[in-house]
């Protein structure tokens, strides 16, 4: 649980897709959100409050009357203690009575009494979504600075196919925290290599590692939330593009160079966190090798290093490299930084990092180096990238 004391006011109101803001609630509180559920009558009849208050720990509102708020005005006492105001789903109807300042319930009336952002998810049938009326309301809202998360894609509750539905939980969870964070990497561009790469040697076999790709989709996460355009060439991993990312799927070494080379022109910064093979199957067969009795040779060749190939362009961006070393790590990792010639190297031991959803790693840099204590990827990540945009800021 991260240290959060940010408190989302969750505005819900009458749609299918309230079912998803119960996964929300949990995603926030979990995080360490203090979350407080307004619903609007037309939600009740979807999910019940006792849902929610179970899910935020806290008393659920639904009523402009309620006595449980002593002055009487619960619409300025609930917005005056929210951070954000956050309506999912969002429906038609009441995104009308936003674009047009309604106030004739709780939640629209503390909608109109906020001081703080207001983001909205909205969730309806693809008709009603394109529904020039519906459309105008939505523009209304963005001209008044309101952010709309969304539409999302996909198969809707009526049967149809296309914009219209909620984003998932997870993907409302990371737009609120990418909310939150500071912006200083505003317009820079960062690609970013992550996970294992792999090298074949067959038609269906090949050699690769045990890297997940979650150092590095969390490091184009936190480059997201600071504000980064991302682009992250990626090798083979079971993880989903964090939102926004542009990715890049490759499989080889070569293929990763490739992908990184044709992105980097325009590139501010450059982070490798792949566990890039250092060599490549040499006589590589076409066809599946047919299991004989006689010894077979796997001949191997050095693969390009991605790396030092970004670090000597003419124009070259801000680099980052990673060393996972299984001893000696201070030393190995310097020696690295220095051969490769880079700003900044992140340290880290293979046992300590590889598959896992922590990791403790050392900066070096020519400043020295900064230790990061064992904590979840995440929060490594975002410390790097606040590291990385402060050396970018006094170069
Ligand atoms: O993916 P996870 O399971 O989350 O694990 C994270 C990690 C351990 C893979 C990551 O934290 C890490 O340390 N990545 C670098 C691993 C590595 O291969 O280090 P290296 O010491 O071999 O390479 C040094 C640097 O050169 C790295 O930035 C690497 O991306 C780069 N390199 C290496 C070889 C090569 N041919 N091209 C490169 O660009």
């Amino acid at each position: 649980m991260s240290h959060n004391h940010k408190t989302i006011l969750l505005g819900i109101t009458g749609g299918v897709a309230a079912y998803k803001s119960a996964e929300l609630t949990r995603l926030l509180v979990k995080a360490g959100y203090t979350v407080q559920v307004v619903m609007t009558d037309a939600a009740s009849e979807f999910v019940g409050p006792a849902t929610f208050q179970a899910l935020s720990g806290q008393p659920v509102f639904t009523n402009q009357w309620d006595k449980r708020i002593a002055n009487g005005m619960p619409h300025i006492d609930l917005s005056r203690d929210a951070d954000a105001i956050l309506i999912a789903p969002a429906s038609a109807d009441f995104l009308r009575k936003l674009s047009h300042g309604a106030a004739d319930d709780l939640l629209s009336t503390l909608c109109s009494a906020r001081d703080c952002p207001l983001l909205v998810a909205p969730a309806m049938n693809l008709q009603m979504w394109e529904n020039p009326a519906n459309q105008r309301n939505v523009a209304l809202l963005r001209q008044d600075g309101i952010a709309i998360l969304g539409p999302g894609c996909g198969e809707q509750a009526c049967g149809e196919v296309g914009d219209g539905r909620m984003l998932e939980p997870e993907q409302l969870f990371e737009l609120v925290e990418n909310f939150f964070q500071p912006k200083p990497l505003h317009g820079k561009q960062v690609v970013i290599t992550a996970g294992p790469t792999f090298e074949p040697i067959d038609a269906v076999r090949g050699i690769t590692n045990s890297s997940s790709g979650k150092m590095g989709y969390a490091i184009a996460r936190a480059a997201i939330e600071a504000g980064a355009k991302v682009t992250l060439v990626s090798g083979p991993t079971a993880l989903a593009a964090p939102m926004g990312v542009n990715r890049i799927n490759v499989q080889s070494a070569q293929d990763m160079l490739q992908a990184v080379l044709q992105q980097i022109g325009t590139a501010d910064i450059f982070i490798g966190v792949a566990a890039v093979a250092d060599y490549a199957v040499k006589n590589r067969s076409e066809h599946k090798i047919k299991k004989s009795d006689a010894d077979l040779t796997i001949e191997l060749t050095p693969n390009p290093d991605i790396l030092a190939t970004v670090a000597s362009l003419p124009a070259a961006p801000f680099c980052v490299g990673f060393a996972a070393e299984s001893q000696n790590l201070l030393q190995y990792a310097d020696e690295k930084r220095r051969r490769k010639n880079i700003p900044l190297l992140v340290a880290n031991l293979v046992q300590n990092a590889l598959g896992a959803d922590d990791n403790e790693v050392i900066l070096l840099d020519d400043a020295g180096q900064h230790p990061l204590p064992r904590a979840p990827k995440k929060q490594i990540a975002r410390e790097l990238i606040r590291h990385v945009a402060e050396m970018l800021a006094s170069e």
